[in-house]
């Protein structure tokens, strides 16, 4: 059993973008700039946004956070994107989920100009996603296509079961396994809370990506000899530690690594490889 270790991938290809902008501003070229909205303060957005913020500082991108309250209008957020679409310094610019309740989320998504859509959440990128065509993809299912390439995993053929149907990774996911590319060719199976015996599908899968979000849900005995099994899961719960909580995964791990060729670990799987496919966006979305 390997454990996939994207803490580790990250920080190499970090290293790759890093050297890919000294190189861009060496040519006289322009620096990469991400900027962040973030509306209210939940605890998990303001750790993921930092996190995005410090990526950003370490391979050499300018970032800018703008922080509002969560009281904050749907007009008045609104109006920040406009003046970030229209302000050329800024290349990406992503507003970080969930927003608060009286926001309509899909009207703020577009609402981003698609060219700075580094998240790949607009109709347009997606649209494009589907058809193949060259576009941003949305972060987490890019980040876990990179894990299997770099680690060389065979997708060709393989039985794919995904668990969860969300536009954020559940479905580019499936898309992306069932192109004609590599990684890809797959036969892809969603699974869904409606799903009548998810078992039934996991038992036959050769690659599972478990991405519903209930903590320890995919259990040994749902899982078969040699699988390879990706968790997109982090939630929090509450824990004896120095933050008050851990990072759980969706994958019981102790019970499924046993029987697979490759599992990713949560923390330090598919969280590090999530960032840097925004970085990677960024850049293309500089125009580099
Ligand atoms: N919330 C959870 N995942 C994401 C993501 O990839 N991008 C944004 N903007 N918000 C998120």
């Amino acid at each position: 059993m390997v454990i996939l270790d994207g803490k580790a991938t990250a920080d190499t290809i970090k290293g790759e973008i890093a050297l890919q902008v000294e190189e861009v501003i060496r040519k006289g070229g322009k620096r990469p700039h991400l900027a962040a909205i973030l509306v209210g303060d939940d605890g998990a957005s303001q750790t993921y946004v930092g996190h995005k913020e410090r990526a950003c500082k370490q391979v050499g991108f300018d970032s800018t956070l703008i922080r509002l309250p969560d009281e904050t209008s749907q007009e008045r957020l609104l109006a920040e994107i406009s003046k970030i679409n229209g302000n050329s310094e800024i290349d990406g610019l992503i507003v970080q989920l969930p927003l608060p309740k009286h926001i309509d989320e899909q009207k703020v998504i577009e609402a981003i100009d698609p060219k700075k859509d580094v998240d790949g959440f607009h109709p347009v990128n997606v649209g494009k996603m589907l058809l193949g065509l060259p576009t941003f993809v949305s972060a987490t299912p890019a980040g876990i296509i990179e894990l299997l390439s770099r680690y060389n995993i065979k997708t060709s053929g393989k039985n794919c079961v995904i668990i969860g149907r969300s536009n954020i990774v559940g479905r580019p996911m499936a898309n992306l396994l069932s192109q004609k590319s590599n990684p890809g060719d797959c036969t892809v199976t969603i699974c869904h809370s409606r799903t009548r015996d998810i078992k039934e599908h996991t038992l036959n899968a050769d690659i599972i990506i478990a991405a519903l979000g209930i903590p320890e849900f995919l259990t040994g005995d749902m899982v078969k000899e040699g699988a390879v099994v990706i968790d997109v899961g982090i939630t929090r719960v509450e824990a004896d530690t120095k933050s008050g909580f851990k990072l759980v995964g969706d994958v019981k791990f102790d019970e499924v690594a046993p029987k697979c060729s490759y599992i990713t670990p949560v923390p330090g799987g598919v969280g590090p490889m999530t960032i840097i496919s925004l970085l990677k966006n960024t850049l293309i979305a500089s125009g580099n």
